[in-house]
């Protein structure tokens, strides 16, 4: 008998189509004629002459990619000067970049924690850091979301000799903020490395957009441990480290997403480095990602978020789904997150400010999400 071992396939789409969690790809426009509150270019640096310019002539000088993991065919100065670069402005020791954010937090946990260790990670933590606990082969303790006494308790109950506690600084569905003072508190009690994701923290909390690690006074903390992403606020694609030399070093030795994977391509090296000039020439930038938040939210009548990201939770995945799409038909692109991404019941529109919103960019937000937004709200409510 011959039958279709991928029929399941067709069955699991049917059941997410049923739930409203079909995912679909479409077509991006290079000039799109709505406004974007959907992505992540906080300080819309995406398009700016100098980071473009910057990776064209990074292409120009050296090709199309890296041709291989920096360990085979080496490394170019670029990289280098990149990764001190980051390292300085958020005043880490050293910094090693990775190709992707996803790649730096496999690498660094995996590399850090190992049989033999615990990893305590909070229950909202981006799915790479998910990712790299399952991949790293230590116990995984998942703690309520910015509760510092179950992380106390994980740590003080351990029979494992090392241990990692893991974190995003500026949480990516909520855009809340981690007790990063008290959980380093915590880690630091009890011989734990506290690794911090500044992936939506970077180029927005702390002066001049140096992160929410350098914002609670924890910079070179030679416990704590920064991974971040270029691909949010410095408007290009990569990850990084950032934390002392010799974890640089041991990551170089140890990081398999380090070692496995193509070195990051010279033209985003490029623009990471334009995009961080002009932050640092520019640090007012990261204030008005915050002010734009604040605006938005007063907008769509949600408590102002302490980041550029300002969740409206309407609970309903298709409410959520048109909604979505409506704001689309409008001139105005929103995020739209629903499970897995968040829990069930907690769908929502994601709306990410940009430093670059117009006054009348505002105003056609206002109009288009208040209008859509009171529909949403009253089919949640006829459905409850
Ligand atoms: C908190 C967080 N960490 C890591 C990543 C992964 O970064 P990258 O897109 O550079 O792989 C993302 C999103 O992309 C993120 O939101």
């Amino acid at each position: 008998m011959t039958t279709d071992p991928l029929i399941w396939l067709d069955e699991r789409a049917a059941d997410r189509e049923l739930s409203g969690l079909r995912r679909r790809l479409r077509p991006r426009d290079p000039h799109p004629p709505t406004i974007d509150l959907a992505s992540n270019d906080y300080l819309g640096l995406v398009r700016h002459p100098e980071v473009v310019e910057a990776a064209v002539a990074a292409l120009r000088r050296w090709g199309a990619g890296a041709t291989g993991s920096r360990l085979v065919t080496g490394t170019t100065a670029e990289h280098e000067l990149l990764e001190r670069e980051l390292a300085e402005f958020v005043g880490a020791e050293a910094g090693l970049v990775f190709a992707s954010g996803y790649a730096a937090n496999l690498g660094v946990v995996t590399a850090l924690a190992g049989r033999g260790s615990l990893v305590v990670s909070d229950a909202g933590s981006h799915a790479s850091l998910v990712d790299a606990c399952r991949l790293s082969r230590a116990r995984v303790a998942i703690t309520a979301h910015r509760d510092v006494d179950a992380v106390a308790r994980a740590l003080a109950t351990r029979t494992e000799e090392r241990a990692l506690v893991l974190t995003d600084s500026v949480f990516s569905a909520d855009g809340d903020l981690a007790p990063l003072a008290a959980l380093h508190r915590v880690a630091r009690h009890h011989g734990a490395v506290l690794v911090v994701d500044e992936a939506h923290g970077l180029g927005v909390r702390g002066a001049g957009g140096r992160g929410l690690v350098h914002e609670t006074g924890l910079a070179g903390a030679p416990d704590v441990v920064i991974t971040a992403t270029l691909s949010k606020s410095l408007a290009t694609q990569g990850g990084a480290v950032l934390a002392g030399a010799r974890v640089r070093a041991h990551l170089i030795d140890a990081a398999r997403t380090f070692i496995f994977d193509t070195g990051l391509a010279p033209a985003a090296v490029g623009a990471a480095r334009a995009a961080l000039r002009v932050l640092r020439r520019e640090p007012e930038r990261a204030d008005r990602v915050l002010a734009r938040a604040a605006d938005l939210a007063r907008i769509a009548d949600v408590p102002v978020p302490e980041s550029a990201v300002v969740p409206v939770i309407l609970g309903d995945a298709r409410v959520s789904y048109e909604a979505a799409l409506e704001c689309r038909a409008r001139g105005v692109e929103v995020g739209c997150f629903r499970p897995p991404s968040v829990p069930e019941g907690t769908s929502r529109l994601r709306l990410t400010a940009r430093a670059d919103l117009s006054v009348d960019d505002l105003a056609v937000i206002g109009q288009v999400l208040t209008e859509v937004l009171a529909r949403a709200r009253g089919r949640e409510t006829v459905s409850a």
